[in-house]
């Protein structure tokens, strides 16, 4: 397929209010997923034997670069997983603990990784936030209460000291919690209507907090726009579970749809339009039950995933039941990683109501990381807007700005714009510009214009882009290194550091900051 021709450089603008603060910056924005699926835990985190491995089996390889990679809170043990997972399994002596069917994924789950050697990665990583997801399609309340008296209760009880004999002195204290996963999905063990797992939620809901009540929790919402449940359900649940709840799931993934790229590089629009509509019902409920409670968003799923392609399809045969087979694993392509950081730049424009989101997922399954069983392990392309956008952005305040560029009609989102942006200010004056080019066709000269308080302009700029002529160039065992971002060397300071440019090739990221 030939590509399009490139036409001649367009001007855009982008008027910045930097001391107009619209939210701060969730360090939950920058979450990601482990889930027991193909080879994110086994030979990904976690391969005893490797030649990096620490005495734990913990790769240290990969713990490098998710440190690199700039990740906060893990969501853990899935996903699809969860809805058939029993935590029990996974604790206690190694050598005793059961294989069992993971009839979500079709594989053979070992349970020689389980609760206590994530909480030790989690530590191990640096002490990140680990957020747990509970049962709720094949298990249910009961459950639940235990493995919450198993993590948080200090001591004194049944399941805090099987906790203690099984090696972790002090609880986990995990404070956030995952009311199941993805319920409103068929395909889900233990898939109920909307009313039938609100009423589990609820009931759930309100005896964890009666345990901790220092839990935050997640109630399920849709596991896409798309859902043909998506608002009644969103609606249903939050009827019953508003004053139990402190976030509400949304899940998103994005690939070209037949062949359609244009669409696809505006996967950031139908993003945005799944954060509004979801704020339009929590408010709404909020209204109607007269609540005082503010609920927010955890978009805890988000991603570029070929969902229909053959690296997607789980074995299949009664007798064929592998254990951490290749699955899922996607390789990231230009394109992708554009996409990818135009729905970062849109989790990020909508922090005031996500509050948290994870990446979905973190090695090998849909990751910015990919590993060989005892050999490297390498950057995907999508490595590299997350590290930067949580590098610059972290602890930062989502300031107003507006952009005025061109835009192109797509056949899924009608006329979208040819860029999308978002600016974060830090304490010390910085501001990071983030801004990516989804035309095909037209390259960019974009002015800055920064309003300065009492004449002190910037004085420094430096600028990173991630392009290629190529736009499916990707990453790969062979060539770990084809696409990463180079500095722009267009990014120049002018009117006396009150504007700024920078020049933006089409289907490109970069990230401008301002010192
Ligand atoms: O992340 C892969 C899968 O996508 C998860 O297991 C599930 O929750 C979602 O459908």
């Amino acid at each position: 397929m030939a590509s399009p021709s490139v036409s001649s450089i367009h001007q855009a603008q982008l008027d910045v209010e930097p001391h107009f603060r619209l939210a701060s910056v969730p360090d939950r924005l920058f979450g990601s997923f482990v889930e027991h699926l193909g080879r994110c835990v086994y030979t990904g985190i976690y391969e005893p034997g490797h030649p990096s491995a620490d005495a734990n089996g913990y790769r240290q390889d990969v713990m490098d670069l998710v440190r690199e990679l700039g990740v906060s809170t893990i969501r853990y043990p899935g996903g699809n997983f969860v809805s058939g997972y029993r935590w029990r399994d996974g604790v206690g002596p190694r050598d005793r603990r059961p294989r069992r069917l993971d009839l979500a994924w079709h594989s053979t789950e070992s349970n020689q990784f389980g609760l206590h050697e994530m909480a030790g990665w989690l530590k191990a990583l640096g002490g990140n936030e680990l957020m747990e997801a509970v049962n709720l399609g094949t298990q249910g309340t009961q459950e639940a209460l235990d493995l919450l008296e198993y993590s948080n209760i200090p001591s004194g009880t049944a399941l805090s000291d099987l906790r203690r004999r099984n090696g972790a002195e002090d609880p986990f204290n995990i404070r956030m919690w995952c009311l199941g996963n993805e319920m409103d999905g068929p395909w889900q063990l233990g898939h109920r209507d909307a009313d039938g797992y609100a009423r589990v939620a609820a009931m759930t809901a309100a005896a964890m907090r009666q345990m901790d009540p220092s839990v935050e929790l997640v109630v399920c919402g849709s596991s896409s726009h798309d859902m043909p449940t998506f608002g009644e359900w969103e609606r249903t649940v939050l009827e019953r579970t508003y004053d139990q709840v402190d976030f509400v799931s949304c899940h998103a993934y994005y690939h070209p749809v037949g062949g359609d790229m244009g669409s696809f590089l505006a996967s950031g629009v139908d993003m945005d339009a799944f954060i509004r509509d979801v704020i339009s019902v929590i408010d709404a409920t909020r209204a109607s039950l007269k609540s005082d409670r503010q609920v927010n968003i955890s978009f805890d799923e988000w991603n570029v995933w070929y969902q229909d392609a053959e690296p997607s399809r789980p074995p299949m045969g009664i007798g064929n039941w592998p254990q951490a087979p290749r699955l899922l694993e996607d390789v990231y392509s230009l394109a992708d990683a554009v996409v990818f950081g135009d729905l970062l730049i849109t989790l990020l424009k909508h922090a005031d109501r996500v509050r948290s989101a994870s990446l979905a997922q973190l090695v090998n399954v849909i990751a910015p990381i990919m590993t060989e069983p005892g050999g490297p392990a390498w950057r995907q392309t999508t490595f590299y807007p997350f590290a930067s956008t949580a590098r610059l952005a972290r602890g930062g305040q989502v300031v107003e700005s507006r952009m005025r560029g061109d835009s192109y009609d797509t056949a899924r989102y009608g006329d979208v714009p040819d860029l999308d942006s978002v600016v974060v200010r830090q304490d010390d004056g910085s501001l990071s510009v983030f801004v990516v080019n989804r035309s095909q066709t037209r390259p960019y000269d974009l002015t800055l214009r920064l309003p300065m308080k009492s004449g002190a302009g910037y004085s420094r700029v430096e600028a990173q882009t991630l392009h290629d002529d190529d736009i499916q160039a990707s990453n790969t065992l062979d060539q770990p290194d084809r696409v990463k971002p180079s500095p722009n060397p267009t990014a120049r300071l002018e009117a006396a550091g009150s504007q700024a440019s920078i020049h933006l090739p089409p289907v490109s990221w970069s990230a401008i900051h301002l010192s």
